[in-house]
């Protein structure tokens, strides 16, 4: 399939990569542009090739935000009705890890749209926000809530209210993304990352990102239970089968993801 706003490569076996190709516009997250996303993201997902997906933007920006030139003029209907954009926002419905690689700005719907990834690595260059504020809103993708449960309560006020920015290395102490890299070098890291994640048992992955998931959304009690029923589920492929017996046996295990 080809698309205008979007590139999608396949680097190494089982990695699959959206880039954001909007560079004249920071990567502005314009609905087409989102659509794009989706569409590719959900390709990956189906694709039983395909062990883990990254999503990335280019050297100077992940991505600035939603698109404010789109925004604007919009009423609350029209965002109601017309299926806003943050409706987009929103990547846990995915069934494979997904990796954001972020280098320069993550603003706006851009850090959003980082934070619903399951992992971030960022380049040394990597800056962090949420400016809504100065545009006289609030963010709509998932900001108040992820950055919240990311950083605290203290610090996510004062970059959604004051338009802090974190620079990765203050990103990584604070643990919102998992590496730092140099710029040259952060595509390889998740790169790596996700060969590891690919390598893996895709049943096992899948009930393991939804069981983490789901930590954010149920009491301690609640995803416990959840858990021990993932769990349960697991003893029912036939990858448990050929991980055990691989470990016993003392080889590497050939999952059939199944
Ligand atoms: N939407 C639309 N266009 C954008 C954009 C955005 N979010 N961010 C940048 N652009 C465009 C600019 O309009 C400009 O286009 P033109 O050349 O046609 O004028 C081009 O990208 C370059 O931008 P600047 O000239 O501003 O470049 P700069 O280097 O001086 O600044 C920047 C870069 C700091 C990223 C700045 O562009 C900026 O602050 N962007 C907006 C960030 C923002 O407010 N994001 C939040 C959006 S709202 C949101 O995301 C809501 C939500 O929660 C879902």
């Amino acid at each position: 399939m080809s698309y205008d706003y979007i590139l999608t490569d396949t680097p190494v076996d089982g990695v699959g990569v959206v880039q954001l190709n909007r560079p004249k516009a920071y990567n502005a997250l314009s609905s087409p542009l989102l659509m794009e996303v989706m569409t590719a993201l959900r390709e990956f997902d189906n694709d039983p090739d395909i062990g883990c997906m990254i999503l990335t933007g280019n050297e100077k920006a992940f991505a600035a935000g939603a698109d404010i030139k789109e925004m604007d003029g919009k009423t609350q209907i029209d965002m109601y009705m017309g299926q806003s954009l943050i409706e987009h926002l929103n990547f846990t419905t995915l069934g494979k890890p997904l990796i954001a690689a972020v280098s320069g700005f993550a603003l706006g719907g851009g850090c959003e749209v980082a934070m619903s990834c399951d992992m971030i690595v960022a380049s040394e260059t990597a800056l962090f926000g949420q400016p809504e504020i100065n545009l006289g809103i609030i963010p709509g993708g998932g900001g108040t809530q992820r950055l919240t449960r990311a950083v605290g309560k203290a610090l996510a006020m004062e970059i959604m209210l004051t338009d802090r920015r974190l620079t990765a290395e203050e990103a990584l102490q604070y643990g919102l993304v998992n590496r730092v890299a140099p710029v040259d070098e952060y595509m390889n890291v998740a790169i790596e990352i996700a060969q590891q994640v690919a390598k893996r048992s895709q049943v096992a992955v899948r009930l393991t990102k939804d069981a983490i998931n789901k930590a954010y959304e149920m009491t301690l009690r609640e995803g416990l239970e959840m858990e021990k029923r993932n769990f349960y589920v697991s003893f029912s492929s036939e990858d448990k089968v050929e991980g055990m017996r691989a470990f016993i046996e003392k080889r590497d295990a050939e999952w059939k993801n199944r």
